[in-house]
Parts: C-alpha cells; sequence; structure tokens
C-alpha cells in the first residue's frame, strides 16, 4: 500500500453474521502495522484519493461508496462502481480480482472469498516486491478453488499413547489442540495455525486420529465443549471441523449391547448424538471413520458392509447437511508371509468396488493415493476409476511417514502432481478431476491429506516441511500449479526476496523427492523401513511380517509379480490402458517394475541399466546428492534466520548419515543376494 489506503466495504449486517469479515479486517490492520498504509471501513468516512485496495461483498452494491458526499469523484470510485453494478454470479469461496490504473478491486459473496481473495493478494504481492505498486497491468479475473472441499486430517491424540506418543506418525512435537490430556488453556497457536491453513485455503479440518482410543471416542459427547471450542478457532478462517469418530461408540459410549449399524437403537444413538453435536456446532462437517482397519471396530462384526456402515452415519448427519469420510484403507493385517494368493494392494478395491453405488450421497469414500500405504513411490490406487456412482475423496500423506519424517528434505509436491495429474483411462479426466467431481460419475468428493503439523516452534520439525503443508493447500486449490512455482512462493513468503536463498531452496527442495527415492526403496518396491517406526532401512524388517508388504528377494531376483498372467491379478483391477501397460514387461515404466513385476537381478531396464546396477547407481548417486544439499544449505549462512538455519543444518546431518547407512545396507543386501558386483567398482561391504 505504501502510505495509500485499503478499503474494507461490507454491508450493514454483514459483519455480525459472517465472521470471517472480521478476519478479513484484521488481517488488513496487520498488514498495514507490517508494511505501512491505512485501512478505512465505510463507516470511517472520506478516504481520499489515495485508495489502492478495495475489498467489497457483492452485499455492498447498491449502496453509497464512502466520500459519495463529497464534491469529488476518485477514479477508485469508478472502478468500485463498475464491479460492484455487475459483480456476476460469485460462489461463495470465489473472489473477482480487478485491477486498474494501480487500484486493486477484490470482489466476494462471503468473507471466505474476501478471505482468498486477501490472500492471494499478499501472495502476489511477495511474489513481486516492489513492483506492484508500479503495476498499470489491467485484471480482471474470477478465481475459485478447482476442488471444493479441501481437507487437513490430524493424527492427534488427547492423551499421549503408549506406542505412537500423542501425534500419530506425527514429526513436529505434540498436538497443537491437546495437551496433558485435555483441550490447552491457551489456544493461541491453533489460533495462528487456523489462520495459517485459511491463507492456503484449506477449508476442513479433522481434529483427531482415525484410531480412535477411549478418550477421543467421547469427545462426541463429554467432550464437546472443546470440539466447541476448537470449531471457534477455526471458523474465522473459513474452516469447518470434523471428528474422526469410533465405529463401536454406541456400545463404548453409549452402554449399547450393539454397534450393529441396522439396529434401531444403534441409529436413534447415533442421531441423538449428532444433533446434540449440531446443537452445540452448528456449522460441524462431519466425521471420519476408519471401520475393520487395522483393528478399528466395523460393520464386519455384524455380517453388514462398509455401506451399511457409512450410510449409518451419513443418515444421522443428513438433517444438519454434514458429510461421512468413510476410508477405504481396508486390508487383511493378519497376512501369513506364506500364502502367495493374497496381495495386499489389491484388497480396497475387492472390499469397496463392488459397493459401487450403494452410498448415501453425504458419503465420501477416502481413498489413500495408493493401493499399499503412502510409500515413497506405488501405482495409483484402482479404486479411483472404480467407483463412478460414489463420491472419492483422495488422500495424501503430509506428514512425512514414509518419505523421511521431517528429519529428510523431501518436498512431495512432485509426487503429488504426478498422482494428480494421472488419466486412469489413458485419456480423458485425470485424478484431481475425479475428486473434483469431473469424473465419469460427476460426483464430487474431496482432497484430504494428513497433517505434519505439531507444536513444535517451527511447526513442521523440519522447517523446509512446511513447504509440503503449503503445496498441499495451494495444490487443492488449484491441482494445475507446478510445484517449482508453488515453491517459488512459499519462499518468497517465508524467506523473503533474496535471489541466494531463493536458489538454494530450489536447489535443495525441487528434486528432494526423487532423491529421497534414489537412495531408499528401489523401482516401485516399497517397504524396506524399520517395522513400527517406518524410519531407516531395514530391507527384510517388513518380508516375513504379517502386514502385507514383501519384496520377495531372492538370489535370482526381486519385485511382487501381480499380474495377471502369472501374479496376483491385481494389474486386473485397472480400466484400459493401464491393466496392459502395467501388466507387460515391455511397457510397465521403470519406477513402478518392482510394484508390478518379479524379474531377475540382470533385468535390463527402460534406461538401459540393469535392475541390479540401477540399485547401485542409485543409491550412491543419492547420497551425493545429499552432499549437495547439505553444502548448499550451509552457504545460506547469515542469509535466513539464525535458528531456522541451525534447525535445518541439524536435519541435514541426520539426512545425510541416514541416506548413506541406506546406500550401504542396499546395496550390500543385493550384493549378498545377486554375487553381481558393481560395474564402478564402488565400495560395498
Ligand atoms: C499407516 C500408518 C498408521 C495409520 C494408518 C492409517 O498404516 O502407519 O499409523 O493409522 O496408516 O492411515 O490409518
Amino acid at each position: 500500500l505504501g502510505t495509500g489506503h485499503a478499503l474494507l466495504l461490507t454491508a450493514r449486517d454483514e459483519t455480525a453474521a459472517d465472521p470471517v469479515l472480521a478476519t478479513v479486517e484484521t488481517e488488513l490492520r496487520r498488514a498495514a502495522r507490517a508494511h505501512g498504509g491505512r485501512l478505512s471501513t465505510r463507516t470511517d468516512g472520506e478516504p481520499g484519493p489515495d485508495v489502492r485496495l478495495v475489498l467489497a461483498t457483492t452485499a455492498v452494491h447498491p449502496q453509497p461508496l464512502p466520500g459519495d458526499a463529497a464534491a469529488t469523484e476518485h477514479a477508485w470510485h469508478a472502478l468500485v462502481r463498475r464491479v460492484l453494478a455487475d459483480p456476476g454470479t460469485l460462489p461463495p469461496e470465489s473472489f473477482r480480482l480487478v485491477r486498474d490504473a494501480g487500484v486493486t478491486v477484490v470482489a466476494a459473496s462471503s468473507g471466505t472469498g474476501l478471505l482468498h481473495g486477501l490472500h492471494h493478494v499478499a501472495r502476489d504481492a511477495a511474489a513481486r516486491p516492489g513492483r506492484a505498486a508500479e503495476d498499470t497491468a489491467v485484471t480482471d479475473e474470477v478465481r475459485s478453488p478447482a476442488q471444493a472441499v479441501r481437507m487437513l486430517d490430524h493424527w492427534d491424540n488427547v492423551d499421549v499413547h503408549d506406542v505412537m506418543g500423542q501425534v500419530e506418525r506425527g514429526y513436529a512435537g505434540g498436538s497443537l489442540f491437546f495437551a496433558d490430556g485435555a483441550l490447552r488453556d491457551d489456544l493461541g497457536r491453533a489460533e495462528e495455525y487456523a489462520r495459517l491453513l485459511g491463507s492456503i485455503g484449506i477449508n476442513r479440518v479433522g481434529l483427531n486420529n482415525v484410531n480412535v482410543h477411549a478418550r477421543e471416542a467421547r469427545l462426541l459427547t463429554e467432550g464437546l465443549p472443546d470440539v466447541v471450542r476448537l470449531a471457534a478457532v477455526f471458523r474465522p478462517h473459513g474452516i469447518r471441523v470434523h471428528l474422526s469418530v469410533s465405529f463401536a461408540a454406541p456400545m463404548t459410549v453409549g452402554g449399547l449391547p450393539t454397534a450393529d449399524p441396522l439396529d434401531p437403537g444403534v441409529q436413534r444413538w447415533w442421531a441423538d448424538v449428532t444433533a446434540h453435536v449440531y446443537r452445540a456446532v452448528p456449522d460441524f462437517g462431519g466425521y471420519v471413520v476408519k471401520a475393520d482397519s487395522e483393528g478399528q471396530p466395523g460393520p464386519f462384526a455384524y455380517g453388514r458392509d462398509h455401506a451399511d456402515g457409512a450410510n449409518l452415519l451419513a443418515r444421522a448427519l443428513a438433517p444438519f447437511g454434514g458429510t461421512v469420510f468413510w476410508r477405504a484403507f481396508v486390508y487383511d493385517h493378519h497376512q501369513d508371509w506364506r500364502d502367495r494368493s493374497t496381495d495386499r494392494a489389491r484388497a480396497a478395491h475387492d472390499h469397496f468396488a463392488p459397493l459401487d453405488g450403494r452410498f448415501d450421497e453425504n458419503v465420501v469414500l477416502q481413498v489413500k493415493h495408493g493401493p499399499l500405504d503412502f510409500q515413497t513411490r506405488e501405482a495409483v490406487s484402482p479404486v479411483i476409476a472404480a467407483m463412478p456412482r460414489t463420491r472419492l475423496a483422495v488422500e495424501l500423506q503430509v506428514t512425512q511417514e514414509y518419505t523421511g519424517q521431517q528429519r529428510h528434505a523431501c518436498y512431495l509436491a512432485p509426487w503429488w502432481r504426478e498422482i494428480l495429474d494421472l488419466r486412469p483411462w489413458g485419456e480423458g479426466p485425470t485424478v484431481a478431476d475425479v475428486a473434483i467431481g469431473d469424473g465419469p460419475g460427476g460426483r464430487p468428493g474431496a482432497l484430504v491429506a494428513v497433517s505434519n503439523v505439531g507444536d513444535d516452534p517451527f511447526w513442521t520439525g523440519h522447517p523446509l516441511a512446511q513447504a509440503n503443508l503449503y503445496a498441499f493447500g495451494r495444490l487443492a486449490w488449484d491441482p494445475t500449479l507446478a510445484p517449482e512455482a508453488v515453491l517459488d512462493e512459499w519462499v518468497g513468503l517465508t524467506f523473503g526476496a533474496d535471489p541466494d536463498v531463493r536458489a538454494g531452496v530450489h536447489a535443495i527442495l525441487d528434486d528432494s523427492w526423487r532423491t529421497y527415492e534414489s537412495y531408499t526403496a528401489p523401482l516401485g518396491v516399497g517397504f524396506m523401513v524399520t517395522p513400527g517406526s517406518h524410519y531407516g532401512p531395514s530391507v527384510d524388517g517388513y518380508e516375513y511380517s504379517p502386514w502385507g508388504t514383501y519384496h520377495f528377494a531372492d538370489r535370482d531376483g526381486i519385485g511382487v509379480d501381480r499380474t495377471r498372467a502369472t501374479g496376483t491379478g491385481y494389474t486386473g483391477q485397472y480400466p484400459a490402458p493401464w491393466r496392459d501397460v502395467y501388466e507387460d514387461l515391455a511397457t510397465c515404466p521403470d519406477e513402478l517394475l518392482l510394484f508390478f513385476h518379479h524379474v531377475p537381478w540382470g533385468h535390463v531396464l527402460h534406461s538401459g541399466s540393469t535392475v541390479v546396477q540401477h540399485v547401485y547407481d542409485t543409491h550412491f548417486a543419492g547420497v551425493e546428492r545429499v552432499e549437495e544439499m547439505v553444502g548448499t544449505w550451509a552457504a545460506l549462512a547469515g542469509r535466513v534466520p539464525e535458528d531456522v538455519h541451525a534447525r535445518v543444518s541439524e536435519r541435514l546431518d541426520e539426512q545425510l548419515r541416514s541416506a548413506r547407512e541406506w546406500r550401504d545396507q542396499l546395496t550390500t543386501y543385493v550384493f549378498r543376494k545377486c554375487g553381481v558386483p558393481d560395474a564402478r567398482g564402488r565400495r560395498i561391504y
């Protein structure tokens, strides 16, 4: 704004009804304090000629503008009048952005739309420091989120859980919401977090872990005042809250003898409890449910299926406009490794595809992006193409469970873009389109991710892991954004305009996911991690486990045969062309080779290398890349805040140690299995 004015225009009775408008005003005041300029609202009288930014709700039309009583009509008056005379129909989250002669006008039909517009303007200013003021380009555009439901799931427990700690798979300290077995008295950081999520367009938050323990199951009842307080933290940023609930709650919380979804007493219990929740939180989003999965209770105990289970909750939520997010992460976790006929990758499709068409309209089936479990590389889940009559959410994992646990720098946006861009039918809609509602069934679903935030002073443990959170929000808003461009925004907003910092962070993060892939499990085989913690190498750690996580390496070869011809038949769950692309060694992409095929160590990849030489080369190269990352970051000392520099340095040291460990274990393991030496004679133990 420089010394100019920002003007917030709302209709008289709007602010009381829309708490997000108060946030817009607070944000403008904060910005003016930090960067100069003044804010006026409609009640402040004559703002003069130097108005640079106007945020107006469409309800303002046709009321008179401030300063109308004065004799002079300023240039900005004319522009605002023009925009508000014909604002177009703007859905609540959209905004219209008009720039003309150095004045920017943002118009929206709701506080949320204005807030999105304001954050857009702020991002833009950060991307073009010093230039916005001179900008004379004329713009008139409407911006809307591609994806209507953009959700972050917290795997937070109220209590510290004996095995998982407080945040399941959390690598950034304890919960921002709960401490010492209760909701925090001081929710100041949660408020800052809500602000942060609002700025990247997240509009739903799941408050608690999908594995619902006894204490957390009671958030529905005795714990409801906690939910009321948290909803009040998120509401001013346009975010609705959800609870993960236990399917057994009618018994464990309600004291009923059964949780059978077809039992009228159970149905009544859910209806009553849900009505009680909505009395306390009228804009409650709904439930998230992990059922019959990894020991969580579900409908199978009563001989019912997942549609019976999901519809039970959907019908309790429907009168209030709530949604149930029912997770498709269902498989047999008591598998016998000797049993070669069971394939965990098949499980979600086997369970859910036959239920297509049976789910109520307010059920969203939440499908992990891959058929296994958030591996560094796996195929896209075939469920996404199999259920046109069901609303589908694609679930990503921002928390880096299998991708370095926020000790390794691993920017995940390039991976997410590959997933979202895949065309399940070869041509036509992408995975992102299916989630948006532009798939064959036309049903809107959601983009959901597991959060990576905790009470760590840097929010995400590894300060550079904030880029993943930022990228998730931005890609949920617009899945066509380029990962490098998104990173560029984040660097500018986080570190300012220093070109060396910008270049350094790009050098570290742009390819960091592929780097991580290169020194860990090769060619899509997955799961060579330490059992339980999932951190660091343990090549055979899961090889004889009950979890369905095998690579079948022996002296002759490695990989999982998931073909129709000789394997588990998993390739047959895909529509054409993928069922054939993956089935055939000649067309299966290298990076997924061992996910789909068992091949000899000497098998020649499309790249021209053999499998064994590929393992050697990528593992040595990966460690070299991490060595470069360490050097690049060291050179930024003094250019970024000292505490950030120290924390990232410490994490990079660990990344380098761990990458060497991965390299040495993987190369040694492979050499001992097959006896083929490295063609380049490097050191193998
Ligand atoms: C992974 C993770 C679990 C989590 C599960 C889920 O398996 O290791 O901690 O509960 O995913 O998504 O439900």
